[in-house]
């Protein structure tokens, strides 16, 4: 049996309706009590005291069930090392033909008469991968790769491990985090979008109907994708991504030393106010549109 990627996510969350409206601005589509990715994907929101729950590994509004889609046979229940209940099932993803617009870059012109999209909203193609904290994150590897079969991408040692369950593929699946003071818990869930346009569209979009960027736009040096993070109230933080290295049998792990400057080449704290596409913190979100202009 091989994984072959996220088909579903399950929160137990203290507000559903807070919830519902996130996942709905961040352009899911509503399906029944759930909502789906472009190919599928799907993401619950259940209230947290929800008896059809399994067990929480941290307190509040978070990540209760991860179903691993598979390539056929089912594979029986079970728990990581950090206490997250994981299932698995052939996966129910439909392959879609959603494109990306190629960037041009010198040497070749990917995109000839043709303009760049300029999205008014995201619509997420699929549940591309979970970051978690944890405590034990030596555990945490041993069961994903020796247990599930997943493949080290990259390190950070001691610190930090980007895993992925198919030898080829996007970089990462999952990435494992543990600081001095982590405990188990979820950092974020990412979704995979389209192109760098639909990852700034997606952004500016949420920003406009009130959500509170963390961090982002901006680039990750590891992983080579852009990125945009939003507080997501169902637990830790939503990404958008795309442009992430696809790798093979061919890529070699690296060992990376945990920096700001390995976290972000460039990235914008708080984000980008989406009414006037300007840094939304700084000196300058104070004195209106206008003195903004004038800085330009
Ligand atoms: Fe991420």
């Amino acid at each position: 049996m091989s994984i072959t990627g996220i088909d579903s996510i399950t929160y137990g969350v203290e507000d559903v309706e807070l919830c519902r409206r996130f996942f709905g601005d961040w352009g899911l589509t509503p399906k029944g009590e759930d909502f789906e990715t472009l190919n599928g994907g799907e993401v619950k929101i259940r209230r947290k005291d929800d008896p059809r729950l399994p067990p929480a590994m941290e307190p509040g509004s978070t990540l209760r069930e991860v179903v691993w889609g598979t390539d056929g046979a089912a594979m029986a229940p079970c728990t990581d090392p950090n206490g997250l209940s994981l299932s698995f099932r052939k996966s129910v993803k439909r392959s879609i033909d959603a494109r990306g617009v190629p960037a041009n870059v010198w040497g070749r012109n990917a995109r000839i008469d043709q303009p760049a999209p300029v999205y008014p909203r995201a619509e997420p193609v699929e549940v591309g991968h979970l970051v978690l904290f944890t405590d034990r994150l030596a555990q945490m590897e041993r069961f994903y790769v020796e247990r599930l079969g997943f493949l080290v991408s990259d390190r950070y040692p001691g610190r930090g491990v980007f895993l992925r369950c198919t030898p080829e593929g996007g970089h990462h699946d999952l990435f494992v985090l543990q600081t001095p003071a982590s405990k188990p818990g979820v950092n974020h869930v990412a979704f995979a979008v389209r192109d760098i346009y639909e990852v700034f569209g997606g952004g500016l979009h949420v920003s406009r109907q009130g959500w509170t960027t963390e961090i982002g736009p901006g680039r990750h040096p590891v992983s080579s994708a852009f990125f945009w993070y939003v507080k997501c109230p169902a637990g830790g933080l939503a990404e958008y991504y795309a442009d992430e290295d696809y790798v093979t049998p061919a890529w070699k792990p690296r060992e990376l030393t945990p920096s700001p400057e390995n976290f972000a080449e460039w990235a914008i704290t708080g984000g980008i106010d989406g009414h006037t596409r300007r840094q939304a913190s700084g000196p300058a979100a104070e004195t209106g549109t206008a003195g903004r202009a004038s800085r330009t």
